[in-house]
């Protein structure tokens, strides 16, 4: 009999599931939850309810996708953190719920070790070890990464994550959440030397981000007390000049880690990994150095199920099962 997993991944604002059968990806539907539009961020009972309302349909999707039974499968797969506790609630007790009804194993997955195990849902994949660098709305980590059991933390931000940093500037320019892939569009447009922003230094190899979203506004706040049309009439380079700084500055993170840790192997994950400027960047440094680039696909950079099915599958491999005591973990410890 193949092995077959179903996977959910409800730890913020994306309810999706997937299905794995040996190692191969089948479905991967994602429903994303437009109402924090509204908001200007995600509104985490909202979040909740939400992913209540959506897991079956998706669920069901996913299936019929795969053309896959419920019967058919050999394990259940659930993000267990970190998240929301609202919003990793829903797929916790949906997949225990399953997996006694189906008398099938449970496995528990970390939703960031799911954002590095990304790149190895379509080749070409890296070979160990190597560098992954994950920026997302929550989080941006420097990864070592040995083997799904041996990943380590390097470097990562002290303060915002890099996605929450271009999400807030975003709003500054009054783009509608989430902004950050609006400022990449218009950056394409501008000038990213046009204004400069100056850069937290930070040591080792974490990050700061809070820094230049400071800078941002009182920049726009002295600008538009002369010129109250100052953002309008320079939003292009206003958008490629930040986003310049802040590929700047994961790219000369990225760079000492290289140069401490000797690998030249560099995969990136992580929504803001969809980033234009980071990717067109970063593909340059590494011409210049003689470095290999991973991307994942988009659909595999943004919050998905099939990262967690892909971390899941080797899970399952291992038999490294959870029992149904297992609780959502919002903090979970990488
Ligand atoms: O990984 P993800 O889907 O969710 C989290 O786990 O956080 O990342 C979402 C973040 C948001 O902050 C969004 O604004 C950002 O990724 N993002 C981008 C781009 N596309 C998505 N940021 C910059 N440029 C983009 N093209
Ligand atoms: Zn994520």
């Amino acid at each position: 009999m193949p092995n077959i997993i179903l996977a959910l991944e409800t730890s913020c604002d994306e309810t999706s599931a997937a299905i794995i059968q040996e190692g191969i990806l089948q479905s991967n539907v994602v429903a994303t939850q437009i109402i924090h539009q509204n908001f200007g961020g995600v509104v985490p009972e909202l979040a909740s309810r939400a992913h209540q309302q959506k897991i079956i349909p998706v669920i069901q999707q996913a299936l019929t996708n795969a053309k896959v039974s419920l019967q058919a499968l050999s394990a259940i797969a659930f993000t267990q953190g970190p998240g929301l506790l609202g919003a990793l609630i829903v797929g916790n007790a949906f997949a225990k719920g399953l997996a006694f009804a189906q008398n099938i194993p449970l496995i528990a997955v970390h939703h960031m070790k799911a954002h590095v195990w990304a790149n190895f849902i379509e080749p070409p994949f890296p070979s160990f070890p190597f560098l992954c660098l994950t920026v997302s709305g929550g989080h941006t980590q420097l990864v070592f990464v040995k083997s799904y059991k041996q990943m380590k933390i390097i470097g990562q931000t002290q303060d915002d994550a890099v996605g929450e940093a271009y999400d807030k500037i975003a709003r500054m320019l009054h783009f509608p959440y989430p902004g950050g892939k609006i400022i990449d569009a218009y950056a394409q447009k501008g000038d990213p030397k046009r204004f400069s922003f100056s850069m937290a230094q930070m040591p080792y190899l974490d990050f700061s981000f809070s820094g230049i979203k400071t800078a941002v506004l009182y920049f726009l706040q002295k600008e538009t007390k002369k010129n109250k049309d100052f953002i309008a009439q320079h939003i292009c380079d206003l958008c490629a000049s930040i986003q310049h700084t802040i590929v700047q500055m994961l790219l000369q993170k990225l760079e000492k880690a290289v140069g401490i840790t000797k690998l030249t192997s560099i995969a990136l994950a992580g929504g803001v990994a969809a980033n234009q400027g980071l990717r067109k960047e970063l593909q340059a440094l590494a011409k210049k150095k003689g470095w290999k680039i991973f991307i994942p696909q988009f659909a595999f950079c943004t919050d998905n199920a099939a990262m967690v099915a892909r971390a899941a599958h080797d899970q399952f491999l291992a038999k490294d099962f959870c029992n149904y005591q297992a609780t959502p973990l919002p903090r979970m410890p990488f």
